[in-house]
Protein backbone atom coordinates (compact mmCIF):
# COMPACT_ATOMS: atom_id res chain seq x y z
CA UNK A 1 0.00 0.00 0.00
CA UNK A 2 1.20 3.68 -0.66
CA UNK A 3 2.04 6.72 1.54
CA UNK A 4 -1.55 7.45 3.19
CA UNK A 5 -1.85 11.01 1.74
CA UNK A 6 -4.48 13.33 4.18
CA UNK A 7 -6.08 16.39 3.85
CA UNK A 8 -7.83 18.78 6.40
CA UNK A 9 -10.37 20.95 5.34
CA UNK A 10 -12.07 23.79 7.61
CA UNK A 11 -13.26 27.19 6.36
CA UNK A 12 -10.87 29.60 6.94
CA UNK A 13 -7.26 27.21 6.99
CA UNK A 14 -6.11 29.43 10.05
CA UNK A 15 -7.90 27.63 13.03
CA UNK A 16 -8.93 24.10 13.51
CA UNK A 17 -8.12 22.36 10.01
CA UNK A 18 -3.91 23.48 10.64
CA UNK A 19 -4.97 22.19 14.69
CA UNK A 20 -5.87 18.51 12.31
CA UNK A 21 -2.47 18.71 10.50
CA UNK A 22 -0.48 19.23 13.41
CA UNK A 23 -2.27 16.57 15.33
CA UNK A 24 -1.80 13.84 12.92
CA UNK A 25 1.93 14.87 12.66
CA UNK A 26 2.36 14.50 16.22
CA UNK A 27 0.36 11.15 16.63
CA UNK A 28 2.29 9.68 13.25
CA UNK A 29 5.77 10.68 14.62
CA UNK A 30 5.07 8.97 17.77
CA UNK A 31 3.56 5.80 15.97
CA UNK A 32 6.45 6.31 13.81
CA UNK A 33 4.19 6.20 10.73
CA UNK A 34 4.31 7.89 7.60
CA UNK A 35 1.69 9.90 6.45
CA UNK A 36 1.83 13.18 4.08
CA UNK A 37 -0.21 15.31 6.18
CA UNK A 38 -1.75 18.97 4.46
CA UNK A 39 -4.67 21.40 5.25
CA UNK A 40 -6.65 24.01 2.80
CA UNK A 41 -9.19 25.96 3.93
CA UNK A 42 -13.03 26.45 1.48
CA UNK A 43 -12.57 30.08 1.94
CA UNK A 44 -9.73 32.50 0.06
CA UNK A 45 -9.84 35.35 3.25
CA UNK A 46 -6.46 33.71 4.65
CA UNK A 47 -4.65 32.38 1.64
CA UNK A 48 -0.94 32.78 2.89
CA UNK A 49 -1.59 33.48 6.12
CA UNK A 50 -0.06 31.69 9.19
CA UNK A 51 -2.20 29.99 11.34
CA UNK A 52 -3.77 32.59 14.35
CA UNK A 53 -1.81 33.00 17.69
CA UNK A 54 -4.31 31.49 19.44
CA UNK A 55 -3.84 28.41 17.11
CA UNK A 56 -0.07 28.78 17.03
CA UNK A 57 -0.25 28.85 21.21
CA UNK A 58 -2.06 25.91 21.70
CA UNK A 59 0.11 23.57 19.30
CA UNK A 60 3.00 25.34 21.01
CA UNK A 61 1.30 23.92 24.26
CA UNK A 62 1.38 20.37 23.22
CA UNK A 63 4.98 20.66 21.63
CA UNK A 64 4.38 21.49 17.92
CA UNK A 65 5.45 24.76 15.98
CA UNK A 66 2.89 25.72 13.98
CA UNK A 67 3.99 29.76 12.82
CA UNK A 68 5.46 28.06 9.40
CA UNK A 69 2.24 27.26 8.11
CA UNK A 70 0.51 29.04 5.63
CA UNK A 71 -3.28 29.26 4.64
CA UNK A 72 -4.29 28.00 1.08
CA UNK A 73 -7.35 27.08 -0.75
CA UNK A 74 -8.26 23.50 -1.20
CA UNK A 75 -8.80 22.29 -4.61
CA UNK A 76 -10.55 20.34 -7.68
CA UNK A 77 -7.21 18.73 -7.65
CA UNK A 78 -6.74 18.19 -4.26
CA UNK A 79 -9.22 14.99 -4.90
CA UNK A 80 -6.64 13.48 -7.04
CA UNK A 81 -3.14 14.18 -5.34
CA UNK A 82 -4.60 12.98 -1.63
CA UNK A 83 -6.19 9.44 -0.85
CA UNK A 84 -8.06 11.43 2.11
CA UNK A 85 -9.77 14.40 2.49
CA UNK A 86 -11.53 15.54 6.23
CA UNK A 87 -13.77 18.22 6.39
CA UNK A 88 -13.83 19.78 10.00
CA UNK A 89 -17.80 20.11 9.94
CA UNK A 90 -20.62 19.51 7.88
CA UNK A 91 -20.69 22.79 6.58
CA UNK A 92 -17.53 22.28 4.94
CA UNK A 93 -17.76 18.75 3.75
CA UNK A 94 -21.12 19.97 1.50
CA UNK A 95 -18.91 22.43 -0.03
CA UNK A 96 -16.00 19.79 -0.83
CA UNK A 97 -18.80 17.61 -2.40
CA UNK A 98 -19.47 20.08 -4.56
CA UNK A 99 -16.08 20.97 -5.31
CA UNK A 100 -14.93 17.46 -5.98
CA UNK A 101 -14.85 16.11 -9.45
CA UNK A 102 -16.59 13.42 -10.41
CA UNK A 103 -13.51 11.10 -11.37
CA UNK A 104 -11.47 12.29 -7.95
CA UNK A 105 -10.40 9.78 -5.95
CA UNK A 106 -9.50 10.57 -2.46
CA UNK A 107 -11.95 9.40 0.39
CA UNK A 108 -13.91 12.65 1.35
CA UNK A 109 -15.50 12.16 5.36
CA UNK A 110 -16.53 14.21 8.13
CA UNK A 111 -13.02 14.51 10.28
CA UNK A 112 -15.64 13.36 13.90
CA UNK A 113 -16.82 10.15 11.82
CA UNK A 114 -13.52 8.86 13.22
CA UNK A 115 -14.20 8.91 16.98
CA UNK A 116 -16.53 6.60 18.05
CA UNK A 117 -19.14 8.17 19.86
CA UNK A 118 -18.49 11.47 17.43
CA UNK A 119 -20.09 10.52 14.58
CA UNK A 120 -22.03 12.92 12.69
CA UNK A 121 -20.70 15.96 14.67
CA UNK A 122 -17.90 18.92 13.86
CA UNK A 123 -15.06 20.39 15.10
CA UNK A 124 -16.86 23.59 16.73
CA UNK A 125 -15.06 26.97 15.40
CA UNK A 126 -12.96 28.60 18.00
CA UNK A 127 -12.62 31.35 15.63
CA UNK A 128 -15.02 34.12 17.39
CA UNK A 129 -14.81 32.23 20.84
CA UNK A 130 -11.82 32.26 23.51
CA UNK A 131 -9.01 30.50 24.28
CA UNK A 132 -10.76 27.76 25.76
CA UNK A 133 -12.28 27.06 22.11
CA UNK A 134 -8.96 26.05 20.95
CA UNK A 135 -8.73 24.24 23.78
CA UNK A 136 -11.41 22.32 22.72
CA UNK A 137 -10.45 21.66 19.24
CA UNK A 138 -6.96 20.70 19.69
CA UNK A 139 -8.94 17.91 22.06
CA UNK A 140 -11.02 16.95 19.24
CA UNK A 141 -7.99 16.88 16.78
CA UNK A 142 -5.51 14.79 19.06
CA UNK A 143 -8.16 12.00 19.33
CA UNK A 144 -9.17 11.98 15.64
CA UNK A 145 -5.40 11.70 14.77
CA UNK A 146 -4.95 9.16 17.15
CA UNK A 147 -8.05 7.11 15.45
CA UNK A 148 -6.38 7.99 11.79
CA UNK A 149 -3.35 6.70 12.73
CA UNK A 150 -4.87 3.45 13.88
CA UNK A 151 -7.54 3.05 11.45
CA UNK A 152 -5.97 4.36 8.39
P1 LIG B 1 -11.21 27.99 10.73
O1 LIG B 1 -11.76 29.29 11.47
O2 LIG B 1 -12.21 27.65 9.64
O3 LIG B 1 -11.16 26.97 11.80
O4 LIG B 1 -9.84 28.36 10.18
C1 LIG B 1 -12.11 30.45 10.77
C2 LIG B 1 -11.13 31.36 10.48
C3 LIG B 1 -11.46 32.54 9.82
C4 LIG B 1 -12.76 32.76 9.45
C5 LIG B 1 -13.74 31.84 9.74
C6 LIG B 1 -13.41 30.67 10.40
N1 LIG B 1 -13.09 33.95 8.79
O5 LIG B 1 -14.29 34.19 8.55
O6 LIG B 1 -12.20 34.75 8.46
Amino acid sequence: MGTPCVLFVCLGNICRSPLAEAALRVEADKAGVDIVVDSAGTGDWHVGDAPDPRAQAVARRHGIDIGGYAGRQVTAEDFHRFTHIFALDAENLKNLRRIRPSDGTAELRLLMDMVPGREGTGVVDPYYGDDAGFDRAWDDVIRAAKATVAGL
